[in-house]
């Protein structure tokens, strides 16, 4: 297996980044070079959209959803140069994120009209979409105890949870396998790992 993108998706608390690393270490232990990454990105527009999402920067809803799409057509051109040369690269969430969430208090035709370019570019070979419970992710955000941020309430993660169900049934592009992420973490990671395996 080599040059394959690879996505996590779900709301904030369901497992994502636990499930990324243990997919890398695995991955990495079998001799490929993995690369992993994550929007909003580490560059500055990534930087400028977590100061927006904690409060720390005043930024309307339209002004964010403008710069995760922009965040993400500068980081597409970082991880093709990944694919070029023969990595797997893992993503903690991408274009399904900004459909999902931004199209809460946007319309969705919006939203995809500023993710058309991002879509024509790079579509992923795989999407893991960890399917939790509001009730659930939101007591694992808790418990983790670090900053809350801007979409975490009981009922915005449980619409956010609908838009992602109905987007992995009508983006075939987009690959998704839906994971149960009620799960325990080793028991997850081996369905992540037997959906990799089928690449
Ligand atoms: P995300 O990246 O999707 O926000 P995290 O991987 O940070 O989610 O997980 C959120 C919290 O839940 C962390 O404290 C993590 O240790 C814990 N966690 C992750 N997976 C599970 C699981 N399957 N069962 C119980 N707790 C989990
Ligand atoms: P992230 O740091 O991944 O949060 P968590 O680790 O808690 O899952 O993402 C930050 C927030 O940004 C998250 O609530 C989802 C949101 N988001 C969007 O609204 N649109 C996007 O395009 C992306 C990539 C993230």
């Amino acid at each position: 297996m080599s040059g394959r993108f690879i996505v996590f998706e779900g709301i904030d608390g369901s497992g994502k980044s636990t499930q990324l690393a243990r997919l890398a270490d695995r991955l990495t232990a079998e001799g490929h070079i993995v690369w992993t990454t994550r929007e909003p990105s580490n560059g500055d527009i990534g930087h400028l959209i977590r100061l927006g999402l904690t409060g720390k920067s005043k930024l309307d809803e339209a002004t964010i959803a403008l710069l995760f799409a922009a965040d993400r057509l500068s980081h597409i051109e970082e991880i093709r140069a990944h694919l070029a040369v023969g990595e797997l690269v893992l993503c903690d969430r991408y274009i399904l994120s900004s459909l999902a969430y931004n199209s809460q208090r946007l319309t969705l035709e919006w939203i995809l009209s500023l993710n058309r370019e991002a879509d024509a570019r790079l579509h992923p070979d795989l999407t893991l979409l960890l399917d939790l419970s509001e009730q659930e992710a939101l007591h694992r955000i808790e418990a983790r105890s670090d900053v809350v941020e801007r979409y975490e309430t009981l009922s915005q993660l449980y619409q956010v949870r609908q838009m992602y169900r109905m987007l992995a049934d009508v983006r075939p592009e987009d690959n998704v396998t839906i994971i149960d992420a009620s799960q325990n973490i080793n028991t997850i990671a081996e369905a992540v790992y037997k959906a990799t395996a089928e690449l």
